[in-house]
């Protein structure tokens, strides 16, 4: 069906669901028009929607994009917004076409472990991604950032007046964006949780990304544009222009920080560049929050109003979801007062290289790479990784991490010695600049929202030891015969003891007591 044909009532959805800025394509204003939310409501309550796929009863598909997010789209094409999901597709292909596509819409985009530690700045290009509905495509003129609520001068800012260094004085900060999610995959394949209608999408470790951003400071445009904020408020609210949708109803993405949040430097900084360069469309293109050391659900995309609020946002993305349940709060008894809302994120870290269940061949010493982040201010002042399970901890030495950032990741390398062959279980673990460190396993902090895994990043490698004179001529006699080593599955091609050697140790050994 064509979207001009479609209609409820009689009335073409166009013109009950209108983009009506010039210039501003994707965004329908929701928060502002209960009227419009209702109507909404109504015709999403004569519809029957997929279900959202089941990913973790079953194994993930093994192809890319991994996950169909058929459900949303037909909420789109519903309301007859498909030009969002086809926009949001064409953005991906031209700004992100590297990447893992954890589920194709929402887009959700995790990077490639490569590109993860190319360095401590992350690529744009391969900056994770995490969407709750479509890319809007505003055009930098025609846009405007609308401040209210409990200021106490309300007021609508272009695009030139925030970066008019005279109105604003400019700041650049290098910060971590996380996701919550980061790592799902470690608690969903020890025991699975929340099934979301936006998926609850099964990172693993490449839902953490960082850039240096260029903007200006919330708390400065509150203080010099708003005369200030008003005894009463105690949170801001931030507001995206992409649509989301929730249990039958639809919102504008909103969050809330708490005003203290601003106090410490550049903790809320509302953003226009990214690593040098203007925001990517799919990064909030032309304005968007980098709340520091937070959870990266509060740094709204396409941020485009700001309300000063006496309590949190209500918004079903702030009060609804990122909460964090104990461990006997399930489907059986979640509300959602009985789990806190995750703010700043805790110290964590990962092994990206090697990855987990790859054969090392190696000399008595096995060399691993990877990240170690910590939020609220915290830096990661001690990388610790064990070959042995969680035993004995070997620490990164200071001159094999990337330099300290009060709000960004540091990257790691370390040599550890392994002697042991076969499987080995090796993990790493942080310390932060606040003396707080990783839980030993995923179990103790797993969570029926499935957020925040920041137990110690575990993986399984497969040891062969050179240094052993029988490993040293095993892999001789492989490369003899021109057979690979590896996958360790494969079956060996040739007899790999003569029936004489074999016989001569039997003789010494019996396989038998001889009574
Ligand atoms: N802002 C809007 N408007 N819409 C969104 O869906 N996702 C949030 C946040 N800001 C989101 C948003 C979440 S959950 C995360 S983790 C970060 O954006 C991810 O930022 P990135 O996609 O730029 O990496």
């Amino acid at each position: 069906m064509s979207v001009d044909s479609q209609t409820w009532e009689g009335v073409p959805l166009s013109q009950l669901f209108p983009e009506e800025k010039l210039g501003w394509t994707g965004y329908i204003e929701w928060e502002d028009k209960p009227d419009r939310k209702k109507i909404a409501q109504a015709i999403l309550k004569t519809k029957k929607f997929t279900p959202s796929p089941e990913f973790q009863l079953e194994p993930l598909p093994k192809t890319n994009p991994i996950l169909i997010g058929y459900r949303w789209k037909e909420y789109h094409e519903a309301l007859g917004l498909r030009s969002i999901v086809d926009f949001s597709w064409e953005t991906v292909q031209k700004e992100k076409p590297g990447m893992i596509h954890v589920l194709d819409f929402p887009y959700n985009g995790e990077t490639p472990r490569a590109a993860l530690l190319e360095g401590k700045l992350t690529d744009n290009m391969y900056h994770f991604v995490r969407n709750h509905g479509g890319v809007p495509d505003i055009d930098e003129d025609a846009f405007e950032l609308e401040i209210g609520g409990l200021v106490n001068q309300p007021i609508k800012l272009s695009m030139k007046d925030l970066k008019d260094p005279n109105k604003f004085p400019q700041i650049t900060a290098t910060v971590t964006l996380q996701c919550s999610g980061t790592r799902r995959i470690e608690q969903i394949q020890e025991y699975p949780g929340e099934g979301d209608e936006l998926i609850q999408a099964p990172w693993g470790e490449g839902a953490i990304g960082t850039a240096v951003y260029r903007g200006v400071p919330l708390k400065t445009v509150l203080k010099r544009a708003c005369g200030g904020l008003l005894p009463e408020a105690k949170h801001v609210e931030l507001i995206g222009a992409d649509t989301y949708f929730k249990k039958g109803n639809v919102y504008n993405y909103a969050v809330s920080v708490p005003t203290r949040k601003m106090r410490m430097k550049e903790e809320v900084i509302l953003a226009w560049e990214m690593n040098g360069e203007p925001l990517p469309k799919i990064h909030g293109f032309p304005l968007r929050a980098v709340v520091t050391g937070i959870i990266g659900a509060r740094s709204t995309k396409w941020l485009y109003k700001i309300n000063a609020l006496e309590e949190p946002s209500l918004g079903p993305v702030q009060a609804q979801e990122y909460i964090y349940f104990t461990s006997q709060i399930g489907k059986q008894n979640a509300k959602y007062s009985n789990g806190f809302s995750i703010q700043n994120m805790p110290v964590s870290s990962a092994i990206i290289f090697p990855q987990d269940k790859e054969v090392i061949i190696h000399d008595g010493s096995i060399e691993l790479r990877g990240w170690a982040y910590s939020g609220g201010g915290n830096w990661p002042e001690r990388v610790e990784v064990s070959p042995d399970g969680g035993h004995v901890w070997y620490a990164v030495d200071q001159d094999n991490m990337t330099e300290k950032h009060y709000h960004a990741w540091r990257l790691w390398k370390i040599s550890v010695p392994v002697d042991a062959e076969g499987w080995i279980e090796v993990c790493v673990r942080t310390w932060d600049s606040s003396c707080n460190t990783e839980p030993t396993f995923v179990r103790s902090a797993w969570n029926w929202d499935l957020h925040v895994t920041s137990s110690a990043h575990r993986i399984k490698l497969y040891s062969v030891n050179t240094t052993r004179p029988a490993t040293a001529q095993r892999l001789a006699a492989f490369a003899a015969h021109g057979q690979s080593f590896t996958p360790i599955t494969g079956p060996t091609k040739w007899t790999v003891e003569s029936t004489e050697d074999f016989l001569a140790e039997m003789r010494r050994h019996p396989r038998d007591p001889d009574n």
